[in-house]
C-alpha cells in the first residue's frame, strides 16, 4: 500500500531554542505540521510543551531557530505577525472575558481570516457546540472549567485561523467534558482543520491526532503516527505519564 501523499507543511519549527533568564528549556526543537493534519505534542509535565506554543504564537523570543508560517520565518517576530499569518493559540489558562456573556466573548473575538475567510460566525459556533448557545447569555466567569475550554476554543475559531494550537484543552476536566472537546476536534479535524495539540494525555490524542512528537527535557526524543506509539510500551513509559 501507498502512503498517501503528504499535504503541503502548513508550519515548519527548526532548530528553536528558548531561555527563560538563564536557564535553556528548548534545545533545537524541530517539527513540521502539515496542511489538515492534527498533530499531538506529548510530553511530561515541565517537558516544553507550553514553551514551544509560546514560542510559535511570539510569546516567548527563541534565542536561535526557525518558524515558518505562511512563507516567512517569524521566529521572535511580535506575537500580531503570527496572528495575522492566521495562526490561533488557546493557552492553558484558557483565556476569556469573565464578565462578559459567552456571545459577547464570541463577538469581541471576530475577525477575518488571513485571505479573508469568514466561515467562522456566531451561528456556526452555535451549530458546532449547542451547549454555548445554552449558555450564550451567561458571565463567562460561571462557566465550568469545561465550558470555559469550548469557549476559548470557539473564541478562536472566531478569528477564522488557518492553525490552531491548543495547549492541553483535556487538562483538569471531567472525564464527560474531555469527550465532548474530543468530539468538537474530530469535527474540526474532519473539516480540514490544521490543528497542533499538546497532552500530557496521550489517550485523548488517540483516534484524534495522526501523528505525535513527543518532547522531553525540551528535546523532541520521538516522532511517530499515533497508532505505532499506542502499541510502543517503551517509549509510553520512558517519556509519558503512563
Ligand atoms: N516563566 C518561566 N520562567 C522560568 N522557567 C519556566 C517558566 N515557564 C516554564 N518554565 C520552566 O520551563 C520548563 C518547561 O515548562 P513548560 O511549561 O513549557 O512545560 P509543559 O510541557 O508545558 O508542562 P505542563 O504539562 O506542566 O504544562 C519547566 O521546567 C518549567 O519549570
Ligand atoms: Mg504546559
Amino acid at each position: 500500500m501507498t502512503p498517501p501523499a503528504l499535504t503541503p507543511a502548513a508550519l515548519t519549527v527548526e532548530g528553536l531554542d528558548v531561555f527563560y533568564g538563564a536557564s535553556q528549556i528548548l534545545f533545537g526543537v524541530g517539527f513540521t505540521l502539515r496542511e489538515g493534519q492534527t498533530m499531538a505534542l506529548l510530553g511530561r509535565n515541565g517537558a516544553g510543551k507550553s514553551t514551544t506554543m509560546k514560542a510559535i504564537a511570539g510569546l516567548a523570543p527563541p534565542r536561535a531557530g526557525t518558524i515558518r508560517l505562511g512563507g516567512r520565518d517569524i521566529a521572535g517576530s511580535p506575537p500580531y505577525l503570527a496572528a495575522r499569518l492566521g495562526l490561533a493559540f488557546v493557552p492553558e489558562d484558557r483565556q476569556v472575558f469573565p464578565d462578559h456573556t459567552v456571545q459577547d466573548n464570541l463577538e469581541i473575538a471576530a475577525k477575518r481570516g488571513p485571505a479573508g475567510e469568514d466561515h467562522w460566525t456566531v451561528p456556526r459556533i452555535w451549530e458546532a457546540l449547542p451547549l454555548l448557545e445554552r449558555l450564550r447569555g451567561r458571565a463567562a466567569g460561571r462557566l465550568s472549567g469545561g465550558e470555559q475550554q469550548m469557549l476559548a476554543i470557539a473564541r478562536a475559531l472566531m478569528g477564522n485561523p488557518r492553525i490552531l494550537l491548543l495547549d492541553e484543552p483535556s487538562e483538569g476536566l471531567a472525564p464527560i467534558v474531555v469527550a465532548r472537546i474530543g468530539d468538537l476536534l474530530r469535527g474540526l479535524r474532519d473539516a480540514g482543520a490544521t490543528v497542533l495539540l499538546a497532552e500530557q494525555n496521550m489517550h485523548f490524542c488517540l483516534g484524534l491526532a495522526s501523528h505525535a512528537v513527543i518532547i522531553d527535557k525540551g528535546h523532541v526524543v520521538h516522532e511517530a503516527d499515533i497508532e505505532t506509539l499506542r502499541h510502543d510500551e517503551a517509549i509510553r513509559s520512558r517519556y509519558l505519564a503512563m
